[in-house]
């Protein structure tokens, strides 16, 4: 018998006399069902709804519990739910401390009020300024790609979706600075994101491992301009890096605040122009956080995305074909131009089918601040829920062949946000998506432009849990050579 614990309690413990009345579990072991999720997930989530339906119980160790659902109906209820009825479930499995006030930790008014003061700066206006500085950090990319030997292209996507999300975020730093920052926040995110710290949080309250962290950053002494003494214990050098980070974007703030530019579309700067404005400003703690959540949420997941979808393009020739040819209808007189990405629209099919076949996040995780009847279930208060997409985007009933890659059943633009949503969906849904959307649009529209890509060979790439996101095992291997 599992140990009794409160029901809905900060890191998703569960009472025992729940069980029963969820839906059913894998015969696997706890152990062996965290093992398959992490080494081979879609396979994993598939086979257990094709043994158990669409909506199944994952039994974790620690006795954690996640109510996998896949089903439309259910997933439009779950959608439609009101922040009364359901939280964010970020806070169990999360190892990285990207700071409390971040918008994916927050819940109720607080998430309210953080989603509209960032919706702007992601948006409108502001997104169509940003376009210019993804089309160039895209061109530098090409520019520098390895030619002529294997080499892989997630990498490569990662500098560019990090470059360009901590300039959107605190808008140009000079070179030097530009790349002490990247080098401090991906070794700080993939510092945090390794296996160990995944299997931590299976063993710990990930609330706990993440406080940790955050006492060490708030003892370090590092400034923004690099200089204080370093520590060396490897919890330290991490919590270092961090508060490195974190001081660069504090500097960022005053300096913003001290000269104010009405016309700057950074997203510190409009945050620290709505300081004056009716409704509640963000704190400069919540600024940081947010920034620092947004470079976490924004690098892994464009970049892992932008892999799939050369590696679907890779597989199907006269796809990758008929992408070029577009690419070159619309741009290659002129260059990729952002504003005319409305010309692309079977590249734009092409990175939608990818990611329904490949979603680089699992599910969307909610929390039942409610009692919910859910089809023939009742679901508890503190209930866990992972609204999938990977069981949604594989299922028949609603896609043709769904395991065949077939681009032009998104030319219609006719897609249910039941069936499809590697953003997830309902007032949680990614702040990031038209900012990701333009972004990799325009990455591709640049490699597809200037370079021929090859798979190297021997590369084969399966579905792996790279930090919170499914990636490509090697990362896409790639030939490239420049075109004539
Ligand atoms: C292809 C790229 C991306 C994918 C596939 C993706 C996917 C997701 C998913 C599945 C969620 C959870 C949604 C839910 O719970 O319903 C999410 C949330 C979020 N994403 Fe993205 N994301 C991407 C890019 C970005 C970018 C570029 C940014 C920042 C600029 C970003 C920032 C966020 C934030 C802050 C949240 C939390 C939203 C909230 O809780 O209100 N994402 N993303």
């Amino acid at each position: 018998m599992p140990p009794v614990r409160s029901v809905g309690g900060a890191d998703g413990w569960q009472d025992a006399s729940m069980h029963d009345r969820l839906p059913p579990t894998p015969s696997l072991s706890p152990m062996r069902q965290a093992i398959a999720l992490g080494t081979d997930p879609y396979a994993f989530l598939l086979e257990q709804a094709r043994e158990l339906g669409p909506v199944f119980t994952l039994s974790l160790p620690n006795d954690r519990r996640a109510v996998v659902v896949g089903e439309a109906g259910l997933v439009k209820a779950l959608w439609a739910m009101t922040p009364e009825q359901i939280d964010a479930a970020t806070q169990p499995g999360l190892p990285i401390n990207l700071g409390p006030n971040g918008l994916i930790l927050l819940d109720g008014e607080q998430h309210a009020r953080h989603r509209k003061l960032l919706t702007p700066p992601l948006h409108g206006k502001a997104l169509r300024a940003q376009a210019g500085d993804m089309s160039r950090r895209a061109r530098q990319m090409v520019d520098a790609w390895p030619l002529g030997e294997p080499a892989p292209v997630l990498p490569l996507f990662q500098r560019l979706a990090l470059d360009v999300v901590l300039e959107c975020a605190v808008g140009e730093l000079d070179p030097e600075q530009s790349e002490k920052l990247g080098a401090a926040f991906i070794g700080w995110m993939d510092g945090m994101l390794t296996p160990l710290s995944f299997a931590m949080v299976q063993l710990l309250p990930a609330r706990k491992v993440r406080a940790f962290f955050d006492r060490r950053a708030m003892r370090s002494r590092v400034r923004a301009d690099g200089s204080g003494r370093r520590r060396h214990l490897p919890w330290n050098r991490l919590a270092d890096r961090k508060a490195y980070v974190m001081a660069v974007i504090r500097e960022r703030l005053a300096a913003v605040r001290a000269h104010a530019d009405d016309e700057a579309h950074d997203v510190l700067s409009m945050l620290a122009r709505t300081r004056l404005a009716e409704g509640g400003a963000l704190a400069d703690d919540e600024i940081v956080d947010e920034i620092v959540t947004m470079g976490v949420g924004g690098v892994e997941t464009t970049a892992n995305t932008l892999a799939w979808c050369i590696h679907h393009l890779l597989d199907h020739p006269e796809a990758m074909a008929r992408a070029r040819a577009e690419v070159d209808a619309a741009f290659a007189e002129t260059g990729v131009d952002p504003t005319r990405l409305d010309e692309l629209p079977w590249l734009s099919a092409c990175l939608d089918e990818s990611m329904r076949l490949c979603p680089v996040s699992l599910a969307a995780p909610r929390r039942l601040a409610r009692e919910l009847r859910l089809g023939a279930w009742t679901l508890p208060v503190g209930t866990d829920l992972w609204v999938s997409s990977i069981l949604a985007h594989h299922d028949p009933e609603r896609w043709e062949e769904p395991e065949r890659f077939r681009p032009e059943r998104f030319l219609d633009g006719k897609v249910s946000p039941n069936d499809w949503f590697p953003f997830g969906g309902g007032r949680r849904h990614c702040i990031g998506r038209a900012f990701a959307s333009v972004e990799m649009r325009i990455a591709l529209a640049e490699v597809l432009l200037r370079l021929d890509l090859a798979r190297a060979e021997g590369s084969a790439p399966t579905p792996a849990m790279r930090g919170m996101t499914v990636g490509p095992s090697d990362g896409v291997c790639v030939v490239a050579r420049r075109r004539g």
